[in-house]
């Protein structure tokens, strides 16, 4: 029979693949919403989440005329960078997702990090959906705004459709070449067994209403039991951010369970929720914005946590509730492990340079990018917020040791004036940026520098 829908939690969903492919434009497109264009450089260096209400996802599929009936609240979608420093983010936003939608620019194929996504869902054995993006790109194609994929390609031209036929089976030897049986959804008789393909645009908004339908009709009839809803807290944390009048807050995926304002939680430290904040429906959680109180929250839910001492937080970390019939010091115990696998991969070797990062997530991303072997720059130490006067201290220490590493590495952070001034009196170089990899151009160029 059935299950009442009470029973049933959102279905995180995880959007994937190599950059540019319009992730975060197809988001954009299915909430109303401009976070693409807000974005530095045009590249997501963070992990997003928003939420879509059930009655959202009718609305917008109701032009196919299926049979929509929902029996999950709405979706949780999970943005993830398609840069290649970022696989540390898609490695965290794939392992939270139900269910995935790997996404392919058509005029491309597939990418390294399409494969890289791929080798991940594949890993952690993870349902996904292939959003075949950007078919407005095709030479002549008539566009049909927000219109179900079938309608709109029985618009289009002997040509077009030849060359969307071509690409199309292009790709699906691509996936084939990689081990996956994939095909156009509308053909596929066998889901489960043949991945399926959904053609899409995130500029004229056609082939939305088909991947939302798929993604909801696929995870309601498969995942019944992996999406009944439990009482046990299974929560994430996303991001540690500092907030105007909030302070240090987390963003946190809750996967399972409920959390209540006054709930005393646990992670690297203990503390008690002060406030339970949430992006209105439709609004993405790491952009700044208006945020509604709650007293208690299910899951699933992208959730903003403000409390005293958060931050001491970590991302990638879980938090674990303290029930009743709870003993404080196990949980703690469970907690401290968890803790220390996510800073093992922050390495700190003798002789490097200092980075400087606005958020823990963003922090690890760019420790990852230094570490890859076309890089390659070692680090000595690590500071999180605004640049300050002890920061410039710490760096200065490599001033002696190895000239050139006396050199803070700052990504999406402000230099406090005093901290400037101290730097030009040590001479230790501050390389800022917004994005990640303009920091190893900045540091190449000053090492090529001293070369010459
Ligand atoms: P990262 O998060 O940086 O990996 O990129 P992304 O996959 O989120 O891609 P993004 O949404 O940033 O889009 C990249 C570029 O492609 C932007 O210039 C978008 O406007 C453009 N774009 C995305 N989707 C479409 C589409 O369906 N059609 C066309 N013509 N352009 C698109
Ligand atoms: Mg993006
Ligand atoms: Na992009």
């Amino acid at each position: 029979s059935p299950k009442q829908s009470e029973d049933l939690r959102s279905p995180i969903c995880c959007i994937m693949g190599h950059v540019d492919t319009g992730k975060t434009k197809l988001l954009d497109c299915i909430r109303g919403t401009n976070v693409q264009e807000g974005e530095a450089g045009g590249i997501t260096q963070q992990i997003g989440a928003t939420y879509f209400p059930a009655a959202n996802i009718r609305e917008r599929t109701k032009e196919l005329k299926a049979d929509a009936t929902l029996k999950v609240p709405g979706l949780l979608v999970i943005d993830t960078p398609g840069h290649e420093s970022f696989t540390n983010l898609r490695s965290r936003g794939s392992g939270l997702c139900d269910i995935a939608i790997l996404v392919v620019d058509i005029m491309h194929g597939l990418e390294p990090q399409t494969i890289e996504s791929l080798n991940l869902l594949k890993m952690r054995k993870t349902e996904f959906i292939i959003a075949l993006n950007k078919v407005d790109r095709l030479y002549d194609w008539k566009a049909r705004r927000n219109s179900p994929i079938g309608m709109t390609l029985k618009k289009q031209t002997k040509d077009v459709l030849s060359e969307f036929n071509r690409r199309v089976t292009y790709v699906i030897t691509q996936f084939k070449e990689q081990g996956l049986n994939t095909e156009l959804y509308y053909k596929n008789k066998e889901m489960g067994e043949t991945f399926s393909i959904v053609p899409t645009s995130a500029v004229t908004g056609e082939g939305i209403p088909d991947l939302l339908l798929l993604l909801v009709q696929w995870t309601q009839k498969t995942m019944v039991e992996k999406l009944t809803f439990s009482d046990e807290v299974q929560c994430t944390v996303l991001e540690v951010k500092v907030i105007e009048g909030l302070g240090t807050t987390i963003d946190v995926v809750l996967v399972n369970g409920v959390l209540h304002e006054g709930d005393q939680i646990v992670g690297p430290i203990v503390t008690t929720i002060r406030a339970l904040l949430t992006p209105h429906p439709m609004k993405e959680i790491r952009v700044k914005g208006a945020y509604m109180q709650h007293k208690e929250i299910k899951a699933a839910q992208g959730i903003k946590i403000a409390a005293q001492g958060l931050e001491h937080a970590i991302a990638g970390t879980s938090i674990y509730v303290v029930g009743p019939d709870d003993d404080l010091e196990d949980i703690k115990e469970a907690a401290k492990e968890d803790m220390q696998s996510v800073m093992s991969r922050i390495d700190k070797s003798g002789e490097g340079v200092y980075v400087q990062a606005s958020t823990l997530g963003s922090l690890e991303a760019l420790l990852e990018f230094l570490k890859t072997p076309e890089v390659n720059i070692p680090v000595s130490g690590i500071g999180l917020g605004p640049v300050h006067k002890k920061d410039v201290m710490k760096a200065s220490v490599m001033l002696e040791k190895k000239n050139e590493y006396a050199t803070i590495l700052a990504f999406d952070v402000k230099v406090t004036p005093e901290a400037r001034e101290l730097a030009d009196e040590l001479g230790v170089r501050i390389f800022i940026a917004d994005i990640i990899y303009h920091l190893f151009d900045q540091f190449k160029a000053y090492i090529d520098g001293l070369k010459e």
